[in-house]
């Protein structure tokens, strides 16, 4: 069973000797091993069940790094990378040769992230090498924002998980791209489109798409609990049922028990929202309850990020 603990050197070792260990950040908890590393590499996608199709986003501490790993960076990519990194964003980049196959699923770009976490940020500075790390949750199901739940799922194959405490943000990242040099979000996440739009002006949106297959994290049956998930448009309610949980964003159903309901955010603050989300579908998918109705957020800031999560939490295929 992992040991979760705050032990850097610890962490640092079992990198450093090709395991992979879970890790703090803002976003979601990362499963991370050496990114340089092909059969460390290997390890994160047994352990999570992942198809080897679906590429992994290197993690460093420094723009100067960043450089190491990609051919070229835009302008675009510059400012963006300036004004919000260390965060929630990931750049996909053309990529140099020393990033192995494995990590991109032999694609030209890698995706590249400076996290926001004190934790991680020094252990990635004590590291001659990058981490890549998807969310530590098993393919397909919920990203974990907790030490526990990382444990919860996976601990019986890893051998250490560093606790940052709850994670802040509480989305996986913003990913953009900058291909035919259009900028454009392949899934939406803790960055919100509008503070990257004040930056860089209008990015297109492709994380709708389904059957392109450029980041398999736009599968639409993804970041799924166990439970049927069915929507419920804002200002609607769902149907009275015995055996029903609810996820509200301000204020509880009526027809549904108050215990078998979870309140994303009483103020209506739409970060409090994403903070709690994961965190509360875990929950509701462990309770004596048939399905879950899931209310939709307003379009704007982080709710099209949630509302994007429900939806393929929604989706059944
Ligand atoms: O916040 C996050 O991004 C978290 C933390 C741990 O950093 N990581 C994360 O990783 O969410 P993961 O593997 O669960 O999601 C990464 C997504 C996948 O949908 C993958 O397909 C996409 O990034 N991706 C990675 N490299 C790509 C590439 N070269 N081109 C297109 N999509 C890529
Ligand atoms: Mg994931």
């Amino acid at each position: 069973m992992a040991q979760i603990g705050t032990d850097q050197q610890r962490a640092k070792a079992l990198l450093e000797a090709g395991n992979v260990v879970g890790i703090p950040t803002e976003t979601v908890y990362g499963l991370a091993a050496n990114a340089l590393d092909p059969d460390a590499v290997v390890t994160i996608f047994r352990v999570k069940n992942r198809p080897a199709f679906d590429p992994l986003i290197v993690h460093t501490d420094s723009l100067d790094k960043v450089t190491r790993f990609v051919t070229d960076l835009p302008e675009a990519a510059q400012q963006l990378a300036a004004t919000f990194w260390p965060g929630p964003l990931t750049l996909l980049l053309p990529r140099q040769p020393i990033i192995p196959d494995l990590v991109t699923s032999g694609l030209p770009t890698v995706a590249v992230r400076i996290p926001n976490h004190p934790l991680t940020r020094a252990l990635l500075r004590s590291l001659d090498f990058p981490l890549a790390a998807p969310s530590a949750n098993p393919f397909g199901y919920i990203s974990p924002t907790t030490a526990q739940h990382v444990a919860n799922q996976l601990g019986d194959q890893i051998p250490y998980i560093l606790d940052g405490g709850p994670a802040l943000v509480g989305l996986e990242s913003t990913i953009v791209g900058f291909e035919g040099g259009m900028p454009t979000i392949y899934r939406l996440g803790g960055l919100a489109q509008e503070a990257i739009e004040q930056v860089i002006g209008p990015v297109a949106l492709r994380s709708h798409s389904t059957s392109n297959p450029k980041a398999p994290g736009m599968l639409s049956s993804h970041y799924a609990p166990r439970k049927p998930v069915y929507l419920v448009q804002p200002g609607a309610s769902p149907p009275p049922t015995p055996r029903s949980g609810a996820l509200v964003f301000r204020e509880l159903f009526g027809g549904i028990a108050g215990g078998n309901q979870r309140t994303l955010s009483p103020t209506g603050n739409l970060n409090e929202a994403a903070k709690n989300l994961f965190a509360y579908l875990r929950e509701l998918d462990q309770l004596e309850i048939d399905q879950i109705y899931a209310e939709l957020l307003p379009p704007e800031g982080l709710g099209r990020a949630i509302n994007d999560r429900l939806r393929r939490a929604a989706a059944t295929a």
